[in-house]
């Protein structure tokens, strides 16, 4: 078991397309959940059903997972924080403290307790060491009725930022980074098609682009940040736009990171 993947939320969504994109590359994959695939029969991906709104459980779950491996056979390993929830999509003032207390929970708290638990367990570690943290560009422009989701993005990054320059003096084995995936095919861009134009302004935008075909695929999504994960051009610290890295890739041969 050289390379592994630990991943929230890799049983949906853009998570499915990533655990794909690592399990065909020859990584073990542990998806961490809700419910589970029942879909997958493959005996790389393991599905460890978790709510990561229980936060104080979260690091015991990711222990447990790391205790299982044989760290001096490792030659990579890679943490995704990726599942999050918009939350019921409304007005600020109309939404709960028990759900601002949800959506935190989820996007903020237990990426933050996962990305401490993975360094300091994983320290000493003579392996590739990656944390790829799914943010969004909900985390530089601000839409309303998604108010919540928009600081645990803004949070995301800061983290990204925080750590890397924390982490900047160890071993070049340790990387953190950003990812914003753009606008993909998934049940949150439903839920938020779905939602009204009273709760939400740009209902109608977001219903365009489903209908122009807009909205990429999660599978192609999951290759695309597989790749980013492996390139060495990405640096510590990046916080990265699909839509433009996708671009500059093609074209410039360069990795622009938004700061
Ligand atoms: N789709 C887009 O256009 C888009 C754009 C920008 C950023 N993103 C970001 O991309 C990431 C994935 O989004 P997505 O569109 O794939 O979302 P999604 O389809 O709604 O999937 C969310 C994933 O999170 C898991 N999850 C939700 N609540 C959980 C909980 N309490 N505990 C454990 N797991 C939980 C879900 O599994 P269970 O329900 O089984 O728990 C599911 O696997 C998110 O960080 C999102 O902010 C998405």
């Amino acid at each position: 078991m050289g390379k592994v993947l630990i991943i929230t939320g890799g049983n949906k969504g853009i998570g499915q397309g990533i655990c794909e994109a690592y399990k065909n590359n020859g990584y073990q994959v542990f998806s961490i959940s809700r419910s589970q695939l029942l879909a997958d029969s493959s005996q790389n991906v393991n599905y460890i059903q978790f709510d990561l709104q229980q936060t104080k459980d979260v690091t015991a779950v990711l222990e447990e997972i790391l205790m299982g491996l044989p760290k001096r056979e490792m030659d990579s390993i890679t943490l995704i924080n990726n599942a999050a929830t918009t939350g019921p999509i409304r007005r600020f003032e109309e939404t709960s403290s028990a759900d601002i207390e949800k959506v935190i929970s989820l996007n903020v708290v237990a990426p933050l307790m996962l990305t401490s638990g993975f360094i300091q367990y994983t320290k000493g570690w003579n392996c590739r060491r990656h944390i790829i943290n799914i943010s969004s560009g909900a985390a530089i422009n601000p839409l309303a009725g998604i108010s919540t989701y928009c600081v645990s993005k803004a949070a995301i990054d800061m983290l990204t930022k925080s750590i890397a320059l924390e982490q900047a003096g160890n071993s070049g084995n340790f990387k953190i980074i950003s990812v914003y995936p753009g606008l993909v095919d998934t049940d949150m861009q439903r839920d938020i098609r779905t939602s009204n134009s009273t709760h939400f302004p740009e209902v109608k935008t977001f219903r365009e682009f489903k209908r122009n075909g807009d909205l990429a695929g999660k599978y192609d999504v999951g290759n695309e940040i597989y790749h980013i994960d492996h390139n060495v051009l990405v640096t510590n610290g990046s916080i990265l736009d699909l839509d433009v890295y996708r671009y500059s890739t093609q074209k410039l041969h360069a990795v622009p990171s938004i700061t």
